[in-house]
């Protein structure tokens, strides 16, 4: 090769031409982000995509709102952060507005599941979703069930759609349970990957009573299961057996996460689907069965994955189970009261 590379006489012409046209070509670029219009797309591609990167920020807009102050913390009563500086998101901790301009254009998929008796519930959940769930958003349902034809009709507001995704059933509802980590899994790196940004993970036998936006949006959250918030690692109903895999000794644990509400970028769920439905596999082929079924894994993944966001209880509440305690200022989404024998079946 020629001692003087790239750099030698001979390629000169070459580059100074080759200079001069990359130079032309970002003198154009930014002319055109000049002229009103012309430079949009590109601006709004990059805008697009920051929301997703943690090294990157969002644009927003000039907006109008009360200023925080450093020394009035907008709630002294509960912990809003984790150990691992990950917000924990209650009423009074943020602005809508603000962040409402950060997510703008995101799509956002919401996967639930229905099958066989508990497609009952999706009347309910849709039409609640519709008033509180990501208003103002793109938001695809994903739902996935076995009674494609008992999937109603409700009517939905721009930007957002149903999706019906028809699967198999299982015997026990434990299975049904478990076999979810596999089917958003699978349906992840299918479709979910190039059609949303976001995915949320849900159960149906509930119902949205207040707002769910996108201050819950983050590259992966959890959500605080209502039966544990204040209860101390040792009582979290974690899998206690070194055998399975989604053992946890008692004395570790941050939190104990509901198997009902949880979420992230399409490929941190992709990653913690797969990664549960794998552990389950592993449990299976040796003859056990986490205690509390997915939910155990999902608790045994996010140890060890720490997610960036937590959400309060505010996010996942069941009446029925508790008392509603004063720092709890809003309940979001809470559980359908239901004969469990009755639709389990
Ligand atoms: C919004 O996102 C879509 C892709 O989902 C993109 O094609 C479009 O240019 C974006 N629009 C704006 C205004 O950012
Ligand atoms: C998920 O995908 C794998 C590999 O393609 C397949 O073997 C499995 O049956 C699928 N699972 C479900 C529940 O559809």
């Amino acid at each position: 090769m020629d001692p003087r590379g790239f750099w030698g006489k001979s390629a000169s012409p070459w580059l100074c031409g080759f200079l001069l046209f990359a130079a032309c070509l970002g003198f154009y670029s930014n002319i055109f982000n000049l002229i009103p219009g012309w430079g949009q797309r590109r601006e709004s591609e990059s805008d697009r995509d920051s929301h997703l990167d943690p090294c990157r920020v969002p644009k927003v807009p000039r907006m109008l709102y009360p200023n925080v102050q450093l020394l009035n913390p907008m709630r002294a009563d509960v912990l809003v952060l984790t150990p691992w500086f990950a917000p924990i998101v209650w009423e009074g901790v943020f602005d809508s507005a603000i962040l409402d301009a950060q997510f703008r254009n995101t799509t956002i998929g919401l996967t639930v599941f229905a099958i066989k008796k508990y497609v009952v519930f999706l009347e309910l959940f849709l039409q609640t979703a519709e008033k509180h769930f990501m208003v103002g958003h793109r938001v695809i349902y994903y739902v996935f069930t076995d009674r494609p034809a008992d999937v109603p009709r409700v009517p939905l507001a721009e930007g957002r759609q149903v999706v019906v995704l028809e699967v198999r059933n299982y015997a026990r509802w434990q299975e049904v349970s478990m076999h979810r980590m596999e089917m958003i899994s699978n349906f992840s790196q299918q479709r979910f990957l190039h059609e949303v940004d976001y995915l949320v993970c849900m159960d149906v036998d509930m119902k949205f009573c207040d707002h769910v936006g996108v201050e819950i949006l983050s590259p992966l959250f959890g959500t605080l299961h209502p039966g544990f918030y204040g209860a101390a690692r040792e009582a979290f109903t974690y899998e206690r057996r070194p055998q399975s895999q989604a053992y946890i000794p008692r004395d570790e644990g941050d939190f104990y996460y509901a198997g009902g509400f949880f979420g992230g970028s399409v490929v941190e769920v992709l990653q913690l689907t797969t990664a549960c439905h794998q552990a389950m596999v592993v449990d299976q082929a040796n003859g056990l069965e986490a205690v509390w079924h997915d939910e155990s894994h999902l608790n045994k993944y996010l140890l060890y994955h720490k997610p960036t966001k937590v959400l309060s209880p505010e996010y996942l509440w069941d009446e029925q189970m508790q008392q509603r305690p004063p720092f709890l200022r809003k309940l979001r989404y809470v559980a359908v009261p239901k004969n469990h024998a009755e639709i389990r079946q």
